[in-house]
């Protein structure tokens, strides 16, 4: 089920250091959210926060809320584990577990979740799950061998795989297309579009042409001087960022002039 996505006044730090300032921001359920910015002004932060990842990072902390149809994440009763079910991610360099079967690979989190699933509803599921990845066609015969066999673009959907198996409400993407050829980044964009019909999707993209292409939001991140945090300038529809954004710095990024 996807689920609209609230942050309010969000700071975030890696101990001392304020690497995110006040971000406020409503993402739409099925919809597509890019992230854009150059690097370092906290994309990656902000989408780690919305799923508790940062707290495997010691000294990192938030300040602020980040609501899911309005339950805060933060709030003191909430289990982080919980909360990384409920909102899956994918990394940018894809990450099958070596040594487990493409069919374990995508029952691996479930099987974390409880702890008996029947074989016909194994079954059931590694077939969904990789359909929703529009990866069965490819790997329906090889069930059995390593995920790590696969080509990088057939991993990254045999993580995409694995992260909608557990039905999660949002989905999270970190540059998921950086170490992928052109086609295979094509494959997933498809799928990318596929996943707002059921998922909350956020993607952080350094690819202007892909935020263009399957965002229907974009949010644009930046430093307002050196050695500041990172803030969010400007969002909105991705054709009006695109093509009429209200902020000059906003304008200068999408135009390739920075500064
Ligand atoms: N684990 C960490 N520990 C300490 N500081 C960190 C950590 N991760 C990120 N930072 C700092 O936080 C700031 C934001 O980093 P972040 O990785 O969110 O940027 P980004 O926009 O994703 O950049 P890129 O486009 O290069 O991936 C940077 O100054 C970075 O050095
Ligand atoms: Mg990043």
């Amino acid at each position: 089920m996807s689920k609209r996505i609230e942050i309010k006044d969000l700071d975030i730090y890696y101990g001392k250091f304020h690497a995110v300032k006040s971000v406020d921001m409503t993402i739409e359920p099925r919809s597509v959210t890019a992230f854009i910015g150059s690097s370092g002004c906290g994309k990656s932060t902000v989408l780690r926060s919305l799923n508790r990842m940062h707290e495997v990072i010691p000294g990192a902390y938030v300040d602020g809320q980040v609501l899911l149809d309005g339950v805060d994440l933060y709030a003191p009763n909430v289990d982080p584990v919980r909360v990384r079910r409920q909102v899956g991610m994918v990394f940018q360099r894809p990450n099958p577990f070596p040594t487990m079967s493409i069919k374990e690979n995508i029952l691996a989190g479930v099987r974390l979740n409880n702890a008996r699933i029947s074989r016909k509803d194994a079954d059931e599921l590694v077939e969904k799950s990789l359909r929703g990845a529009n990866l069965w066609n490819e790997v329906k015969d090889r069930l059995d061998r390593p995920g790590s066999g696969l080509s990088g673009g057939q991993q990254q959907r045999l993580c995409i795989a694995r992260a909608i198996a557990v039905e999660p409400d949002v989905l999270l993407m970190d540059e998921p297309c950086s170490a992928l050829d052109p086609i295979s980044t094509l494959a997933i964009e498809d799928l990318i579009k596929d996943l707002k019909e059921d998922y909350t999707v956020v993607i952080v993209t350094h690819n202007m042409q892909q935020a263009a292409r399957v965002s229907d939001q974009t949010a644009f991140f930046n430093l307002k001087a050196h050695g500041q945090p990172g803030e969010l300038i400007e969002m909105g529809p991705t054709e009006k960022i695109f093509h009429n954004p209200e902020q000059k710095a906003t304008e200068d990024y999408i135009t390739g002039r920075f500064g």
